[in-house]
């Protein structure tokens, strides 16, 4: 039986729709019983809160596999760490991490969360030997929060990157089926994949949005402690900024350049393209 965590969230969602359609058992762990019965096929959903360790041996009770995912919020790394541990100690065979953008991924990374991701890995390789680890890179989904208000509200984009800088945008689609061949397939033990999407950038983004929605939408780049202050002045939390602001560094200097085959290797066909899941995703922006 496959457990699951982070269900609630942008890939776990999209996991839950690929395991309903196949034959394997699943339970979904959920902090709040009562939000995830709204947004979750009810009957799977069981209570577990990760920083709450005791609530764990009943919530992955009769698994054989554990999906690891939680937020990249305060307290992430003893989150996943707890969860190991229990899983091991349960006799859990297998374990599927989500872990970050590959260049934020080192003991000294310029990234807190790179760090903590860095640390988990480590973990996770010394006490569970049947690990699959998911480097991922910068979310498609991202660009429907904040990047989606400007678009609907402004007509333009305001980033702190130039208009070429690379990113190989990935769908949570993509991650989430790569993440179930890593559940089922007994092949990938041991491995550690990079899943990106093909190269694109801002100026794309801009175009593609521009073309579906029939209108101009412009890109201009702002520095980086613009988008600060505007982050402080919505009240984001000091860490969400930390964090926001470490990785957009780290994405200027070029890491989101790399694009793998990965994809295409665990699913046996290319990444989405920015421009298909733009046209996908074209009600976020209007
Ligand atoms: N966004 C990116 O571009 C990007 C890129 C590379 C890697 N990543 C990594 O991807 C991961 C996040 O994936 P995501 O965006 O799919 O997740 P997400 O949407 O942020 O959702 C987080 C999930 O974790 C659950 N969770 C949080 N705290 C919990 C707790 N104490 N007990 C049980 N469950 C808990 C949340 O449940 P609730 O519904 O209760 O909140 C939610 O289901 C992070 O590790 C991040 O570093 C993200």
């Amino acid at each position: 039986m496959i457990i699951i965590l982070g269900a609630t969230g942008t890939i776990g969602r999209q996991l839950v729709k690929l395991l309903e359609k196949s034959q394997h058992e699943f339970r979904l762990v959920a902090r709040s019983i009562e939000h995830a019965k709204k947004v979750l096929p009810a009957q799977f959903v069981r209570y577990g809160d990760l920083d709450s360790p005791q609530s764990l041996a009943a919530a992955f009770d009769g698994g054989t596999c554990l999906f690891l995912l939680s937020g990249h919020g305060e307290g992430m790394e003893a989150q996943q760490i707890n969860a190991i541990n229990t899983a091991t100690k349960l006799g859990i065979k297998r374990i599927v991490k989500i872990s970050g953008c590959e260049a934020s991924i080192a003991p000294h990374a310029k990234s807190e969360t790179g760090r903590e991701h860095y640390r988990i890995e480590q973990h996770l390789k010394k006490y569970c030997n049947d690990y699959v680890i998911l480097r991922c890179n910068f979310f498609m989904q991202n660009l429907l929060g904040p990047v989606a208000g400007m678009v609907k509200n402004k007509n333009k984009i305001l980033m702190p990157f130039s208009k070429d800088t690379i990113f190989s945008f990935i769908d949570a689609q993509d991650i989430a089926a790569c993440a179930m061949q890593a559940l089922i397939q007994e092949k990938h033990s041991a491995k550690t994949f990079y899943i990106t999407g093909q190269p694109s950038s801002f100026l794309e983004l801009s175009e593609a949005l521009s073309e579906h929605l029939s209108k101009p939408v412009a890109y201009k780049k702002v520095p980086l402690w613009v988008v600060k202050i505007i982050m402080r002045i919505k009240g984001e939390s000091a860490r969400h900024i930390r964090h926001q602001s470490q990785m957009a560094k780290l994405f200027m200097l070029g890491a989101g350049i790399k694009s793998t085959t990965s994809v295409n290797d665990l699913l046996g066909h290319p990444p989405i393209t920015l421009n298909h899941f733009i046209k996908s995703n074209l009600n976020h922006f209007q």
